[in-house]
């Protein structure tokens, strides 16, 4: 973007759409005054979080800590998360669902809380046995099956910290986040169906557990149910549920402050970043967010498609909907198999209320085309919900149209890793929708958008957005003010958390995301900004997906490439000038890609980023390095024959 220009006209949200009236009546939180009382109340009004959850030993206060580092989250207070997701709803709705599976392969399977419950405390009879204590880490690698959340619980309920790894790394990667967490347990599987393929999960564990320098018990799940070869150190976990069946084990009471899990985050490029997220403050935070923004309630059935194995799944796969006793529906395998309907019929058959999803597979739906929601009766849903990257009103529009049937509000919500939880999004009872643009910060969560010096950048300006107020899903390392925390503290501007996610804000506080603050190609000293240019191409009739990288070029430093993938049957000679058109009309003529790749599809990392630093490479036409982290490496042969050699 070109810095001091003032708005993006791409970006700029043009809309403003207020919730309806059936929607706010009936909505968790529905009282404008709500920002208000949290100003005027902080950091007491967090009260209002922690006191969703059950409490062995109640809190002293909400918050204490000054204007920097440690700041501790309901210091005094002691609980489990397993009694909080499990037996504090036995009395009333054992016999309800916690959660429901579909397996890729058509299976079905449901668990009631009590269901749940009692598998969840076998298994810790059965990790306790196996030695794992309090404070123990344990490294969980299993797909989306409903033994996972049930080992997390398991855990959670030991005092154990779970470290679960995506189901998707390789047996290199786990190793190191073994490695990185001081892991001796691990919990996988034989081997799972993806697409209709049985992948071996097992040999990648055997792997990792060779390279990992200690000595590592390993619970190994027979999820296809051909039996598995366990060797020594190794247990079988159907035995160690059968052998505890019954048994009930106390939990653990735990600090607030105690952590509850650790997730590695970051992959694509640079080392893991190891996130440790509290017992008490993440957990107050995921359920008021799951209540206010996701606006879940015990009757619900809750859909978040997202992967456990990221912090989406969990956050709002795991936490959020079980704190607040909902159902939680559990899908493993992907959206287009066996059919490109599969998610709809499913929201269809178990009536589901509320569904989250990311703009990137919403992309995906479009480009699949309408037909395919419209097979299905979509009229349970009451609210839609995208993060994981910035939403452009076109896709926006579509998911709101074609998904929540003209009516559903969308929540576009922005968090991290390392918030744990939702920070930045609309309240849906509350405020109106702006296409495109995420929202205000919450009630209680205090953000600013500067520019490089620090200070508040005007109104529409590009700037970096910084957390100003310690909030109560913060992380460990943060917290403690032991790690990311180099610039958090100034003389002049006080604590403050860097997310290095570049974003503008209007007139009403609303925060319009970027994308990252490092994602920028300069072109001839002008630097723009990928995701700017994207929002542009992504904006035009026709285009399903694109991505924009920088390669290096003789004249101008850097040369804009523009991967599209075009809906089908679309005329790509118009389609190249339209591309033309849209980004000379949003940007200007000096930000029209010198190439304008056509591409089936774009390479996709597991958890569906695309993967720039590969079409960047591409771009150079440079030898590709690691290629194992795509879902689709077979596109990479596509995407080199049809870029264009620099002339
Ligand atoms: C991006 C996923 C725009 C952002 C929960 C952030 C978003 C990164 C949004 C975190 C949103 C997430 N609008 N950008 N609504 N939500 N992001 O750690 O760049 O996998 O920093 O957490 O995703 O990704 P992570």
């Amino acid at each position: 973007m070109m810095t001091g220009d003032g708005a993006d006209p791409t970006r700029t949200p043009t809309e403003s759409i207020d919730p309806p009236s059936w929607f706010r009546e009936r909505a968790a939180v529905s009282d404008p005054g709500i920002y208000e009382t949290f100003d005027r109340e902080w950091p007491d009004c967090w009260a209002r979080a922690a006191d969703l959850l059950d409490w062995e030993t109640e809190y002293e206060t909400a918050f204490r800590g000054g204007d920097a580092p440690p700041f501790e989250w309901f210091p005094g207070g002691e609980l489990n998360a397993s009694v909080n997701c499990l037996d504090r709803h036995l009395p009333e709705r054992k016999n309800q669902r916690a959660l429901v599976w579909e397996g890729q392969l058509d299976e079905r399977r449901s668990y009631t809380y009590l269901e749940l419950s009692r598998e969840v405390n076998a298994l810790a009879a059965g990790l306790r046995d196996l030695g794992i204590d309090e404070g123990d880490v344990v490294t969980l690698y299993l797909p989306m099956v409903p033994e996972l959340p049930a080992t997390m619980l398991a855990c959670a309920r030991l005092g154990a910290v779970h470290n679960v790894v995506f189901a998707g790394f390789s047996a290199d990667a786990l190793a190191e986040r073994m490695e990185r967490a001081d892991s001796e347990f691990l919990l996988t599987c034989d081997g799972y169906y993806r697409r209709g393929d049985a992948i071996a999960q097992k040999n990648k564990a055997d792997n990792a557990r060779l390279a990992v320098d200690r000595d590592v018990d390993v619970v190994v799940l027979d999820h296809l149910g051909e039996g598995v070869h366990l060797g020594e150190g190794y247990h079988d976990y159907g035995a160690l549920v059968k052998d505890h069946e019954g048994e009930e084990v106390d939990p653990v009471p735990r600090a607030a402050s105690d952590p509850l899990f650790r997730i590695y985050t970051s992959g694509t490029t640079g080392e893991p970043r190891g996130v440790t997220h509290t017992t008490g403050g993440y957990l107050a935070h995921v359920a008021w967010t799951a209540q206010s923004v996701l606006d879940i309630r015990p009757e619900d059935t809750h859909w978040c498609a997202a992967d456990i194995g990221w912090i989406t799944g969990h956050s709002y796969v795991v936490y959020g909907p079980l704190a607040l006793g909902a159902t939680t529906v559990l899908s493993a395998g992907t959206a287009d198999h066996p059919e490109r309907d599969r998610l709809w019929k499913l929201i269809d058959r178990h009536a589901v209320d509320v569904f989250y999803t990311a703009p990137t597979a919403i992309r995906a739906f479009m480009k699949w085309g309408a037909e395919h929601p419209e097979r299905h009766d979509l009229s349970s849903l009451r609210l839609l919900g995208t993060v994981g990257e910035p939403i452009d009103q076109r896709a926006w529009h579509w998911y709101r149209e074609h998904i929540g049937g003209g009516d559903c509000p969308v929540v576009d919500t922005w968090w991290q890793t390392e918030t744990g939880a939702i920070l930045v999004s609309t309240l849906p009872g509350v405020d109106a929708m702006k296409p495109g643009s995420a929202g205000k910060p919450l009630p209680g969560i205090e953000t600013e958008v500067v520019g490089p010096t620090g200070d508040p950048v005007a109104t529409g300006e590009r700037g970096e957005l910084v957390v100003t107020r310690p909030w109560p899903g913060m992380p460990v390392a943060l917290a403690e003010g032991t790690g990311w925390g180099e610039h958090a503290v100034s003389e002049r501007h006080g604590w403050r958390y860097h997310p290095e996610d570049a974003a503008t804000v209007d007139d009403d506080g609303y925060v319009t995301f970027l994308g990252r603050a490092d994602e920028a190609v300069n072109v001839a000293g002008r630097r723009f900004s990928t995701m700017e240019l994207e929002s542009a191409i992504v904006g035009v009739p026709g285009v399903a997906e694109a991505a924009v990288v920088g390669a290096d070029h003789e004249t101008t430093g850097t040369a804009i490439y523009a991967y599209v993938a075009p809906e089908h049957g679309v005329d790509e000679a118009d389609l190249r000038e339209r591309v033309r058109g849209a980004v000379e009309d949003a940007v200007g003529a000096v930000a029209v890609p010198e190439a304008i790749v056509f591409t089936p599809d774009l390479p996709k990392t597991r958890s569906g980023k695309i993967m720039r630093r590969l079409l960047e490479d591409v771009a150079n036409r440079e030898s590709l390095g690691d290629t194992s982290a795509l879902r689709n490496p077979e596109i990479v042969g596509e995407l080199q024959s049809r870029t264009p050699d620099e002339d």
